[in-house]
């Protein structure tokens, strides 16, 4: 098993059994999250404010404000479904590469496979939803093909890092901002918390799977792959500036609200800084992020730690 050590035990920080069980606790059904009586609401915002940050912008009604926040509930769902999109292909690969030795490790793969599988469902079955019931049909980039192919052009460590900061950035979104917001629609809620229970597993085997494709790497491959980690960060940071203008464009369909110049000006950087915290400040700053690269080499730490208030 290629774990790295606790400094502090001789225990491995996590194991693939271990994980392997609690996945199996967590495990629940798309049918048992939407569907029926549970329906996505469109009275109440979807996003917790720390991300849409839609009170910055004062020129906006209070009706507008909600509809921006339910906009950003639908961007959130679509780039869930883009990242899940190339963490599936990744997360099989990298399950074949071994598939004699640990069973624990084969089976902890493929499960976590499989719930991505699911995951992808979940969203576009939210998706739908949103479309069904939001009354104007929003943009969203993609398709999810084109950017999954330019990420996964990267080097795998490269790749494994960003999963991993995807992975721990679930984890913070539920935990800081939404398991206490008592205002959020609770269907929308719901869909945050059952995927953070699952990918609570997830986080601890891409922790497993970036040392594993770290061990034996000099300094400098680890700086390269730091630097890949880095230029899909910037491709996704384009995609999120491209995102906001969708937005922009998404708050006119379904209020017919039209901006100044200025008011566009103050849109554009206000919401690029709102959606660079919720998909890459807040996934980059995350402790067990930081601390996994730390372990590889604690000048990635502080490169990582260099960059981060541009997305914060
Ligand atoms: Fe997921
Ligand atoms: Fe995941």
């Amino acid at each position: 098993m290629n774990a790295i050590q606790d400094q502090t035990t001789t225990k491995p920080r996590y194991n693939y059994r271990e994980t392997l069980l609690a996945s199996q606790k967590a495990n629940w059904r798309i049918e048992d999250i939407i569907g029926g009586d549970k329906r996505l609401g469109f009275v109440r915002p979807l996003m917790p404010e720390s991300f849409a940050r839609v009170e910055e912008l004062s020129f906006l009604t209070p009706d507008e404000k909600l509809k921006l926040n339910q906009v950003r509930g639908f961007d959130y769902l679509c780039a869930f479904g883009l990242v899940e999109e190339f963490i599936l292909p990744f997360v099989l690969d990298h399950a074949r590469t071994q598939l004699q030795g640990d069973d624990y490790r084969v089976r902890a793969f493929l499960g976590f496979a499989a719930e991505e599988a699911k995951h992808i469902q979940l969203f576009k079955r939210f998706r739908t939803e949103f479309e069904d019931g939001f009354g104007t049909e929003c943009l969203f980039i993609g398709p999810p093909s084109a950017i999954a192919e330019v990420i996964l052009a990267h080097e795998p460590l490269a790749v494994a890092m960003v999963i991993l900061h995807l992975e721990w950035m679930t984890q913070r979104h539920y935990l800081d901002s939404i398991r206490d917001a008592q205002e959020l629609d609770p269907q929308f809620s719901s869909l945050l918390r059952h995927h953070w229970m699952e990918e609570a597993q997830h986080a601890k085997l891409d922790t497993l799977m970036v040392e594993a494709l770290a061990e034996g790497r000099s300094e400098a491959e680890l700086e390269k792959a730091l630097d890949g980690y880095l230029e899909i960060g910037g491709f996704l940071d384009s995609g999120l500036h491209q995102q906001v203008e969708f937005n922009l464009e998404n708050l006119r369909r379904s209020t017919g609200r039209t901006v100044t110049e200025e008011q566009r000006s103050e849109f554009m950087s206000k919401q690029h800084q709102a959606l660079r915290w919720t998909f890459l400040g807040s996934g980059m700053t995350h402790p067990n992020f930081l601390a996994t690269l730390e372990r590889l080499s604690p000048a990635l730490r502080q490169r990582i730690e260099q960059v981060a208030p541009v997305f914060s």
